[in-house]
């Protein structure tokens, strides 16, 4: 398989580089500026991307490559902090720009490979501070904006091109562009990053390695392990054994779904653990966000583990890891590998004969592709984020089976509602939200004291920071109508007005 290396210098974009280069049906992996060159060399890469960073070059502390790898003879394109690197490098030389240049710029470029099929000026992202000053021997200036006269340079006899705006961001008009040609032009890829071949490959990958043993995995009815548990059951059908354990903290009708969809659609055992009742006394009068949080997790895996450990014959164990779980830093810390959130910690007692992870090289957004392909259903494989501790961090103060109930027919709601009007395509998270406290209402001749429920609705990119989302009224109104019409206990709906920050999206 064709692979780019896209080297890390720290950059904030580094991981929309590869997920750009291989949106074009190329291979991407990333690795820190700390990776030794011979680890490099022994990989046979079809071209290498220098990624931003925040540092500046002339600054001895900053992070900088040796010499040696402009010389491999493997075409180089370095993005910002990488192209003035390429530049100081080659005895160029790079300063502070008299004026940085920050957002939408007017780039105006020359006749080049890597700007086959773009207009003479376009409109290109900056975010800079220095500049190239003196472009070095052997390179030509092929691009320039008012405030940067090298925007762009090439070294076409060494393949080596450097760009001083973030074709990876989608402000840049036709930085899609300029990485295809750099791509299939410069790098002379053909393009064999496809996801139909990523599910083959891997099937026999998995027949090879598990052999006539088996594989258990835990199922938790998120993208990630159902995806895992669909390849895997594809390979090697009935002796993978999911193990999905159903806390009752999740929306109405969810763990019947995850059941019916993997037992009816994929060859597989499926191991369902109902232990509502088990949290439910766990969680017994405990009102501490915290503590909460610590009491699903802990139970969560003694229940599992304990399933685990009825598995007589246990063979692989398999994870539903991905791309960005492992992706190491690139900001000095590379020695620190990022902590996997996926995976989890194994009971001394327990042996397996290896972890498995097929998605393990694949980000998100792919992740969710080989879903589709596999044949999940797309209320599993577009499913929103859902807090590991589910619906426990939605009920604000004590969880009683009753809450949760309440909850999940109003959530229910919400959500169908939203389905209906198809704005949920809108929104990166909606859901509804218990606070557990009681208002004053009338129904007929009655005076009411039931439960106030909240709808929480975001839009955002990256869960960092988050906008709530501004529903139209006419469908907020029918959501209000049906949950205090059908939801017996709940007489009032309220709407969450706070962006993040100063609120999170989740409630505890
Ligand atoms: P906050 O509430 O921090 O949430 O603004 C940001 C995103 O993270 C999700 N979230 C979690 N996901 N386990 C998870 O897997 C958790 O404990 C957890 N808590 C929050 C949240 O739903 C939102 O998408």
């Amino acid at each position: 398989m064709e692979k780019i290396l896209v080297l890390d210098f720290g950059g904030q974009y580094n991981q929309l580089i590869a997920r750009r280069v291989r949106d074009n049906n190329v291979y991407a992996e990333i690795l820190p500026y700390t990776t030794p060159i011979e680890k490099i060399k022994a990989n046979d890469y079809k071209g290498i991307i220098f990624t931003g960073g925040p540092n500046s070059v002339y600054d001895e502390s900053s992070p900088h490559y040796t010499k040696e790898i402009l010389n491999l003879g493997i075409p180089v394109l370095g993005i910002c902090y990488g192209c003035q690197l390429i530049a100081w490098m080659r005895g160029g030389r790079v300063s502070t720009a008299p004026v940085s240049e920050y957002g939408k710029i007017e780039v105006t470029i020359k006749d080049s490979l890597l700007f086959k099929g773009i207009p003479e000026k376009s409109t290109v992202w900056m975010s800079h501070t220095d500049y190239i000053s003196e472009a070095p021997t052997g390179f030509e200036i092929i691009g320039t904006t008012n405030d940067c006269p090298c925007a762009v340079m090439e070294n076409t006899a060494e393949n080596i091109y450097a760009v001083q705006f973030h074709p990876e961001v989608t402000h840049s008009e036709y930085g899609n562009k300029m990485l295809h040609n750099f791509l299939y032009l410069v790098c002379k890829c053909s393009g064999d990053w496809v996801m139909d071949n990523f599910i083959d490959k891997t099937v026999e990958e998995l027949r090879s390695k598990i052999g006539d043993k088996k594989v258990i995995l835990g199922l938790s009815g998120g993208v990630d392990s159902s995806v895992a548990a669909g390849l895997l059951s594809r390979a090697v059908g009935k002796q993978l054994t999911c193990v999905f354990v159903d806390q009752g903290l999740m929306r109405k009708d969810e763990g019947d779904f995850v059941e019916k969809t993997f037992t009816s659609l994929f060859d597989m055992n499926f191991v369902r653990v109902n232990c509502q009742e088990h949290f439910l006394n766990e969680l017994q009068g405990v009102t501490d966000p915290e503590e909460k949080r610590k009491i699903i997790g802990t139970e969560f895996y003694k229940v599992f583990w304990e399933e685990i450990r009825k598995q007589s014959d246990k063979g692989f164990f398999a994870q539903g890891t991905i791309y960005p779980d492992c992706i190491e830093s690139g900001k000095g810390d590379a020695d620190k590998i990022k902590t996997h959130h996926n995976k989890v910690e194994m009971p001394e007692d327990i042996e397996f004969l290896d972890v498995i992870e097929p998605l393990a090289s694949l980000f998100k957004d792919e992740v969710r592709r080989v879903g589709e392909k596999l044949g999940i259903p797309k209320e599993l494989v577009w499913r929103q984020p859902f807090p590991g501790p589910g619906l426990g961090v939605r009920i604000i103060g004590e969880i009683t089976a009753e809450k949760v109930a309440l909850l999940q027919q109003a959530d229910a709601i919400f959500r169908e509602e939203m389905a209906k009007t198809g704005y949920e395509s809108e929104l990166a998270q909606f859901f509804a939200v218990l606070p557990g406290v009681k208002s004053v209402g009338v129904m007929g001749d009655h005076r009411t004291y039931e439960h106030l429920v909240i709808l929480r609705a975001v839009t955002t990119d990256d869960f960092m920071t988050a906008d709530w989302a501004k529903i139209p009224y006419d469908l907020l109104a029918r959501v209000s109508n049906r949950i205090t019409n059908e939801v017996k206990g709940i007489n009032r709906v309220v709407y969450d007005i706070t962006s993040k920050p100063p609120a999170t999206v989740e409630y505890e």
